[in-house]
């Protein structure tokens, strides 16, 4: 195989679309170990590259139900490492309300469990709710990315502070470590002093696998310069081809090559046998979007009140965004292009959070899938079912057969770690 597409299942336990569990048989609750379990061994079973668990540092009842109650990423990674064996475990973190040194030491601490399949998508955490819950005030987009580079720069050295061979355990001489195979880091930064080494030995990855999600000028810069696996939110496939093509650009000043990073952007795919049974699943979907919830999610992706709004009236001008880039410039990009009303807006945020929705027979989501990864709109996907577990299964019956059929996606998993698996080095 030639090039390999690569799949992410963005894990939230009711699904992406704002109301996926009210479905019947839906997962309600993403605090629900053993449905968890039932996902990732259904990704597993499916080839996924790997699992990825949003998250969020704040909570609001009035908000979308996932971003309410969840258990922690890390801790239920851990336990989602002891049920598979293959799969990569992707956990949120934030760099902006966190210390590097314990972040280093978490998620080397997964790496270890797991034989080398932790990664940490690095988020700047763009919603404000956070601040109050660390005593802070919310730093502003710019200073949000000073931050994140300096703290992923800090997790790096920790983890390279180790070498291989430092514990070499030597019996016959009683040499447990070796002190020359380690080292302190001492930096001291504009925002972060840690003096160094971790407590834990090099892991499997050496360095576990950096995810990254913003979509921002300054996103895409400390993505092209630390990132393995990047998320985007896009709406269009010129969009998206523009988007690979200028954060792969972007790798060269920072001696990486395109293939050093692998571009997921995310998709809601609402799959049936037939064109119709796809979009009535969709219609049911969306007959169960509650105004409240859904302006609440509006209002969270564009950063500002949306409830005095008029529903039928057009797209107002809505200015910079300082929390979501990302979201924000597809979602308006869109917009503009169709020429839709807040409404409408409304409806693509309710559906998907704001990502794509593909939506059709199984045929119809592989060819579409088929032709992003060709013409290099796409590294592969972060597959967002809408819900869990019939909105996952439609996608992983009937969708990846015929990736694999094609000759796109894999039929078994390379061995080694997470990195093998996305053909990554370190
Ligand atoms: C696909 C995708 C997934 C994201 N997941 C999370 C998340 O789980 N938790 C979080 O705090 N932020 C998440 N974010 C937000 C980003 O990390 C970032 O803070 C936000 O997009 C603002 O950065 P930007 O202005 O560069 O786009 C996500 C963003 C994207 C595009």
């Amino acid at each position: 195989m030639s090039r390999e597409m690569h799949l992410g299942l963005f894990l939230i336990g009711t699904g992406s679309h704002i109301s996926g569990w009210r479905m019947p048989g839906a997962v309600d609750s993403f605090e629900d170990l053993s449905a968890m379990l039932s996902i990732a061994r259904q990704a597993e079973r499916s080839l996924f590259d790997l699992i990825f668990v949003g998250d969020n540092l704040n909570a609001d009842p009035g908000a979308h139900p996932s971003y309410c109650s969840r258990l922690e990423p890390l801790t239920m990674l851990s336990a989602i490492a002891m049920a598979t064996s293959h799969i990569g475990l992707g956990a949120t973190s934030s760099t902006t309300y966190g210390d590097p040194w314990s972040l280093a030491r978490v998620f080397s601490s997964l790496d270890h469990i797991s034989n080398g399949r932790a990664a940490w998508n690095s988020v700047t955490t763009a919603n404000p709710q956070a601040a109050a819950n660390f005593g802070k005030v919310h730093p502003d987009h710019a200073r949000r990315y000073e931050m994140a580079a300096e703290f992923i720069a800090v997790v790096k050295k920790l983890w390279d502070a180790w070498q291989p061979g430092a514990a070499p355990k030597d019996r016959s001489t009683g040499l447990y470590f070796d002190p020359s195979k380690i080292a302190a880091i001492d930096h001291d930064g504009d925002f972060f002093k840690v003096k160094g080494p971790l407590n834990i030995t090099r892991s499997p990855q050496g360095r576990p696998v950096i995810l990254q999600a913003g979509g921002s000028d300054a996103g895409q810069e400390l993505a092209a310069e630390h990132a393995d696996v990047v998320f985007t939110v896009t709406q269009d496939k010129s969009e998206a081809q523009a988007f690979y093509r200028n954060l792969k650009g972007r790798l060269e000043k920072f001696g990486r090559r395109p293939q050093d990073m692998v571009i997921l952007p995310g998709v809601m795919p609402v799959v049936g046998r037939t064109h119709d049974e796809a979009h009535a699943k969709l219609a049911a979907l969306q007959g169960f979007v509650d105004e409240k919830t859904a302006l609440g999610m509006l209002s969270e992706r564009f950063n500002r009140d949306m409830s005095g709004y008029d529903l039928d009236g057009p797209v107002p001008d809505l200015g910079e965004n300082q929390a979501y880039h990302a979201f924000a410039s597809a979602m308006l990009g869109k917009a503009r292009r169709e020429n839709m009303s807040l409404r409408d807006l409304y409806n693509l945020v309710a559906a998907a959070r704001g990502h794509w929705v593909l939506c059709g027979s199984a045929e119809f989501v592989a060819d579409t899938l088929e032709d992003w990864f060709r013409s290099q709109a796409a590294d592969g996907f972060n597959v967002m079912p809408p819900w869990f577990m019939d909105g996952f299964t439609d996608f992983t019956e009937l969708v990846v057969p015929l990736l694999q059929e094609r000759g796109l996606f894999r039929t078994a998993y390379p061995a080694g770690t997470l990195r093998n698996t996305l053909g990554i080095s370190a």
